[in-house]
Order: C-alpha cells, then sequence, then structure tokens
C-alpha cells in the first residue's frame, strides 16, 4: 500500500521515506556495536553511545539502574498512556569467527544473538517517529517510550528496567528478534505461547567420601548422582502428556577429584523449559520426588533449588494481531508467515509481558549473501536491510497501537486493513 498511497495513509509513505533516510545511520550504529560488544551487565559504552546519536538529534534519555539502559520518550505533552517498543543491548561471552571489517574487537564477546541489530532498530523507529511528530505528520497522537534494556541474556536486564520505571505510564509493549531462519523481508508473527518459561536448577548431592576400595565405608554421592540424571530423564517425560512441551536438560555436573577417591559432594545444574505453567509446576514436583526418592535408594542428602526462574513469553492477542497488520501493509501480506509452534529459548521480553499486554515477532535476516548462521554461532551474522524492515514494522506498530486505543479516530485504519486484505 505504501506504493500505492490512497486516502488517510500519507503517513506510511512518508514514515518509510524517513527510515530509509535513517538506514545507513542504523547500518553503522549495527557495525559499530558489533565491533565493540558488551556482555550482559556491563553495556556502559552502549548506553552512552545510543545516548548521545539520541542526544544529537533533540532526543532526551534516562539511564536505567546502574546507569545501564536507556528510557526513551516521545517529547511532546502526553494526555493517557504510551505505548513502548523494547530492544536489548548485550553480546554473548563467545568467539567472533568471522573475517568482517566490523567483526567483534573484543576478546571472547560476540553479538550473536542479534541484539546490535535489535538496538538498531528501535533507534530507527524512534528516531522517525520524533521526526513524523515534528513535522505534524503523524495520523494521531502517539505517546511512545522506547525501552534500550541490558542484560537480556542472563535474564535480569527486563526486571532491572521494570524497576526502573520502564512501564510506568505504558499500556503495551512491542519488541522483536532476529530470525536467521527467515529471509530478509519476512517476519513471522504468533498469537499466544512464543517462547518457553525457563527455570535454573541447581542440585546438590551430599554423601560421605572415602577410599575408592571400600565404598561400603562411604556414601557414594556420583553414582546417587548419575542415578538421578537417568531417573530424571527417563520418568520427567513420562510425567507430562506427550502434547505438551518439557525439556529437562542438566548441563553441568561437577564432582571428585581423584580417581581413587570417593568425594563427598556432587553438583548438578540445569535448566528446564515448559510452554505451560501448569506442566512447568507439575514438573518440578516431580523432579523433588525423584530426588527424594533417591535420597532414599542411595543413603546420600540431595537438595534440589529451582533459580532464576524466567516465564514464557506470551504475546497478546490483539498486540499481536497490530504487528501483523503493521507488518503486512510494510512487506506485503505473503511475507508475513505465522509461526505453528512456539520456541523453547527463554526470552526476558516475558518480564514486560507479565505485567502489561504486547508482542514480539521475527525478524528474517537470512540472504544467499549472509546471515544462514544460526543465532549464537560463532558466524553468526544478519544481511543490514532487514535493520529498515524493522524499524518500520515497529513504528507502524507503535502507531497503529496508539491509534486503536488513544486518540486516533480510526479512520485511517479502514483503508488500511482492506487494502491489506486485496493484496493477500
Ligand atoms: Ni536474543
Amino acid at each position: 500500500m505504501t506504493a500505492r498511497g490512497g486516502a488517510g495513509i500519507e503517513w506510511t509513505r512518508r514514515l518509510d521515506a524517513e527510515i530509509d533516510a535513517l538506514a545507513p545511520l542504523l547500518r553503522s550504529l549495527r557495525r559499530e556495536l558489533h565491533a565493540h560488544p558488551e556482555p550482559s551487565g556491563q553495556e556502559l559504552l552502549t548506553t552512552a553511545k545510543l545516548e548521545t546519536l539520541l542526544a544529537e538529534r533533540g532526543l532526551s534519555s534516562r539511564r536505567g539502574p546502574q546507569g545501564l539502559g536507556l528510557l526513551v520518550d516521545s517529547p511532546e505533552p502526553v494526555d493517557g498512556p504510551r505505548v513502548a517498543l523494547r530492544a536489548d543491548l548485550d553480546a554473548l561471552r563467545l568467539q567472533d569467527g568471522k573475517a568482517v571489517d566490523y567483526r567483534s574487537q573484543v576478546d571472547g564477546v560476540m553479538h550473536a544473538c542479534g541484539h546490535d541489530a535489535h538496538t538498531a532498530c528501535g533507534l530507527g523507529a524512534a528516531l522517525a517517529l520524533a521526526r513524523l511528530a515534528a513535522e505534524g505528520a503523524l495520523p494521531w497522537p502517539v505517546p511512545w517510550r522506547a525501552v534500550f534494556q541490558p542484560a537480556e541474556e542472563t535474564a535480569s536486564g527486563a526486571y532491572d528496567m521494570i524497576e526502573g520505571g520502564a512501564l510506568d505510564g505504558v499500556a503495551a509493549i512491542f519488541a522483536l528478534h532476529v530470525d536467521p531462519s527467515r529471509p530478509v523481508g519476512q517476519v513471522g508473527v504468533r498469537d499466544g505461547a512464543f517462547t518457553a518459561s525457563c527455570d535454573w536448577l541447581e542440585i546438590v548431592v551430599r554423601g560421605q567420601g572415602g577410599h575408592a576400595a571400600r565404598p561400603h565405608e562411604s556414601v557414594d554421592p556420583i553414582v546417587a548422582a548419575t542415578q538421578l540424571i537417568g531417573a530424571l530423564y527417563a520418568f520427567v517425560p513420562r510425567a507430562v502428556d506427550s502434547q505438551e512441551p518439557a525439556v529437562l536438560t542438566i548441563g553441568r555436573i561437577q564432582g571428585g577429584y581423584s580417581a581413587n577417591v570417593i568425594p563427598d559432594q556432587v553438583e548438578l545444574s540445569g535448566t528446564l523449559r515448559t510452554l505451560s505453567p501448569a506442566v512447568r509446576e507439575r514438573v518440578k514436583q516431580r523432579i523433588r520426588e525423584l530426588a527424594h526418592g533417591l535420597e532414599q535408594a542411595s543413603g546420600a542428602q540431595i537438595s534440589v533449588e529451582f533459580r532464576r526462574g524466567l516465564a514464557g513469553v506470551y504475546n497478546d492477542a490483539a498486540a499481536t494481531a497490530v504487528v501483523r497488520r503493521a507488518a503486512r501493509d510494510a512487506l506485503g501480506p505473503e511475507n508475513v508467515v505465522e509461526i505453528p509452534r512456539p520456541s523453547m529459548g527463554g526470552e526476558d521480553f516475558a518480564g514486560y509481558l507479565e505485567r502489561i499486554p504486547g508482542a514480539m515477532f521475527r525478524l528474517g535476516v537470512r540472504s544467499d549473501r549472509v546471515g544462514k548462521e544460526p543465532l549464537h554461532s560463532p558466524l553468526f551474522d544478519i544481511d543490514e536491510a532487514a535493520l529498515a524492515w524493522g524499524a518500520k514494522i515497529l513504528a507502524r506498530a507503535l502507531i497503529l497501537w496508539a491509534g486503536e486505543t488513544g486518540k486516533g479516530d480510526g479512520k485511517d485504519r479502514v483503508p488500511f486493513e482492506s487494502d491489506a486484505d486485496a493484496r493477500r
């Protein structure tokens, strides 16, 4: 529709032109962040860089807790709630294996989850919204907030920003995540469950150390730990309906220091990922029961602790409908694909969605040239044409949401929706 125009949709053409003009800036920001990544909880330079870019364009911002992350509000006086976008800033502890001039300059740290791209998309949307508002080119008032958060990978940044007031006066929130399984120019959308909940599991098996030749004089925590892993893997899947996902993985086992000594204790840690709150509770209970049973069988003491629980991202139906319309308009309906199944990965965007409605969508970043490597791979990269698409969809989503719930008279939505339908 942007190419064809029509009554009441002038703003979409103006928005796209503004974001296309910003594309070189978004690309250079993404490359600069890619070359200078900062791990979770240390995003000071990233925050400062963003702060400067915003200030140069007349937008003031306030920092999140510990000076990390930024909250940026539309400067116009506000009557009613804001609509927010969220972008995450942090990189992973991973060695960049690419041979490009923007490869990471920081040993062992890399933007392998595309958060550099999320930041660029969020900046593009915020700058474009500010410019259109200043020109009087928005169809109705759009009170917005951009939330640039640290520490997504450690599942704490969203909660820190919320404590710092990120959601005060905010009615809904939108975000995207890059997706190398999709071509650039395509997005994936989904109502309801979008990512799994994730619980970290810490188990300590305490026995009684002794000589390897006389195990009867000790309580061997190694055999208890291995039996426990076997029991968890055998019985947890049989405790839940096979149609309901529950993924338990023990990723760390630590115990002992010598071939001929039975140690005192063994530590295990792992993650539990589920989609349904009822299954989550059932599996946690089953893990405790199995540990208790193994205590009886082995004579060891077994403590089980669940830490840093992260809820699943649950997309609000009305917010997802807004994303769908925004993406269909920006990309054409044929490029907006329904995601059949939720991801078993975790995402701390869930923290916002536990408090207010919102939606996350997946942004295609793969082309023939670049972007084929999976997330968290040392060769991960994106086709940067995705940056402008991401910004256009985020900005449209905020405008449409404000039009539906705020001061928009809704008239513009009629041609907007029917036009998209006509192209299907
Ligand atoms: Ni990520």
